[in-house]
């Protein structure tokens, strides 16, 4: 296979004079990245024996420890001056107040309005939202206790028993991910289903053992023109139709919409009485806690969710208010940037230590990676330095058997965020002590790892000591959370929504649009009706996308 280089990716934009890199804070922080190259944990540790109580911080029901990442005072007052030099803390006044900081869709910020205490008072263009975001939370609240005690009955007056998310991305990812998270809080007795993927293969499995009868759909599109969601939405009206004898009346007790858009949602057939809206100023990718959470609130009930709503807004006041030096996301969001933009870090490990957590690995991709995975700055112009960071992970110890061996002896750094619980939801036996003991002993590994004088000791044999050696030095921090419940989860969701923001200001770019994903729906519209046509069609792509369209049609007899 032969590549060559093409200016088709050169960005039409030019690069901004007054960039990141020219900041003083900026240099100060190249070299002062010189300087602690040669600076392991190991001496860090060995230098301050204070250092533990310096690098940790706490919010109610968590603990934050920095102390294994490769920062030392030095660094974070350097980063501080660069979060100054970037304005900020005038840029977290600005999203709280509502200003239209998504620049290039002119629309607020306001996620944190969904998690603001009835009482509060915060203005879009000169309307409290406040009052909105209640009415929302209390229909919804409504509607899942109607649900969950059996009031509400599908078409032939039987109890619903399956609840069915259809959504995708920012629709899908967080429901799909507190319901993991909150199983343990749930109404066992209703069975919860997320369908996202335009593969019919979701579907059919999701439905295979339902009863049409037993089931309601909530289809979930803040723009109600997604193609994976329409798709999967239209085939659930069939699904439900031919289930119960075709009869239109039907969809009515077996479909609620969430959606920021009455006249596709109406135009579609769900009446916009069973419609729970939303607003244009919350971004798909954090809007868990509006009516995005139906099916969440379904699961655990109105009261847990307003607990969850109470650990969202505790971070919120804390970010808001607490100083650059003890602000957790703050600091989460300057040692992120410090690795990316300073060490060279090209990824970042999200490990939670435990099984509730599992999507929240990929509910941060989302977060982080559709917020700044951006080539230009707020005011269109190239960035000057990286943006994004790269998330993936696995939940310990399942990734400890997969990819831990890269992180241990492998050549790249890969800063890792390890989540732990102190109290166990599910107590079997002392199996929760050995999950707290893996994760402690993961991030001391990674941190100090084994060297030769230990290995022989331990009596290695010589031979293999070269191999046996694990370098450390790998750089962590830990998120102990006192339990697992619906208000630290809250906590845990809000301080990575916060620190995709710090990040987002540092890199100057708008983390609340996504443009990018237009391109990839866009293309495949097109190869949909290629791959579909009765006749060959006369393409217009590039000679290896023209000859997967030729295969793919031949394979399927067209
Ligand atoms: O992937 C692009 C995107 O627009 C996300 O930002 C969004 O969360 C997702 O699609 C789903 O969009 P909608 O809720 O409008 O169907």
């Amino acid at each position: 296979m032969s590549t060559s280089s093409t200016e088709n990716h050169e960005p039409e934009c030019s690069a901004d004079a007054s960039g990141r890199t020219g900041l003083s804070a900026w240099r100060a922080l190249h070299s002062h990245a010189e300087a602690m190259r040669g600076v392991t944990l190991q001496k860090l540790f060995d230098a301050d024996p204070e250092r533990c109580g310096a690098l940790a911080l706490e919010t109610p029901g968590l603990y934050a420890d920095f102390a294994k990442n490769r920062i030392n005072g030095e660094t974070l007052e350097l980063l501080f001056d660069l979060a100054e030099q970037c304005g900020l803390r005038q840029k977290i006044a600005a999203m709280f107040e509502g200003q239209k900081i998504n620049v290039s869709e002119d629309r607020a910020v306001l996620h944190t309005a969904l998690r603001a205490p009835r009482e509060a008072r915060i203005l879009v263009d000169g309307v409290n939202v406040v009052p909105e975001v209640h009415q929302v939370l209390d229909k919804m609240a409504a509607f899942a206790t109607n649900l969950r005690n059996g009031q509400w009955t599908g078409h032939t007056g039987q109890r619903i028993r399956n609840v069915i998310n259809v959504g995708i991305g920012g629709s899908d990812l967080g429901p799909r991910m507190a319901c993991q998270a909150l199983r343990a809080f749930s109404d066992r007795g209703l069975r919860l289903e997320f369908v996202s993927n335009v593969d019919g293969a979701e579907f059919t499995e999701a439905t295979r053992d339902m009863d049409p009868a037993q089931t309601l759909f909530i289809i979930s599109s803040k723009s109600w023109h997604t193609l994976e969601t329409l798709t999967n939405a239209a085939t659930a009206r069939e699904w439900i139709l031919s289930g119960l004898g075709g009869d239109n009346s039907a969809i009515a007790r077996h479909f609620v919409a969430v959606s920021t858009n009455t006249h596709g949602v109406t135009e579609f057939g769900i009446d916009p009485e069973n419609m729970f809206g939303f607003w244009d100023w919350v971004g798909g990718r954090y809007s868990i806690d509006s009516a995005v959470g139906l099916s969440l609130m379904v699961a655990i009930g109105p009261e847990n969710f307003t607990e969850m709503l109470g650990g969202f807004h505790d971070v919120d006041e804390h970010f808001r208010t607490a100083p650059l030096g003890r602000n957790i996301p703050v600091i989460m969001g300057l040692v992120s940037v410090w690795y990316n933009n300073f060490l060279g870090a090209a990824s970042q490990a999200i490990l939670p230590y435990s099984h509730y957590l599992a999507h929240f690995p990929a509910y941060l991709q989302q977060l982080e990676m559709e917020s700044n995975g951006k080539h230009v700055t707020g005011s269109g112009e190239q960035v000057d330095q990286q943006t994004g960071q790269v998330i993936w992970g696995e939940p310990g110890t399942n990734g400890q058997h997969a990819f831990y061996q890269l992180l241990h002896q492998g050549t790249k750094l890969v800063p890792c965020d390890f989540i732990a619980v102190i109290e166990p939801l599910s107590d079997l036996g002392h199996q929760h002590d050995l999950l707290a003991a893996n994760v402690f002993a993961q991030a001391e590994g990674l941190a100090f790892g084994r060297t030769a004088a230990q290995l022989r000791e331990a009596g290695s044999p010589k031979d293999q000591i070269p191999h046996r050696i694990c370098k450390g030095n790998q750089p962590s921090t830990t998120l102990l959370l006192d339990r697992l419940d619906p208000r630290s989860l809250g906590t845990l969701i809000a301080l990575y929504e916060h620190k995709v923001f710090t990040e987002g200001v540092i890199w100057d770019v708008d983390s609340f649009d996504q443009w990018g994903v237009e391109l990839g729906k866009l293309l495949a519209g097109t190869i949909a009706e290629e791959l579909t046509a009765d006749e060959v069609p006369s393409m217009d792509h590039d000679a290896s996308t023209a000859e997967l369209v030729r295969r793919y049609r031949s394979g399927r007899g067209r």
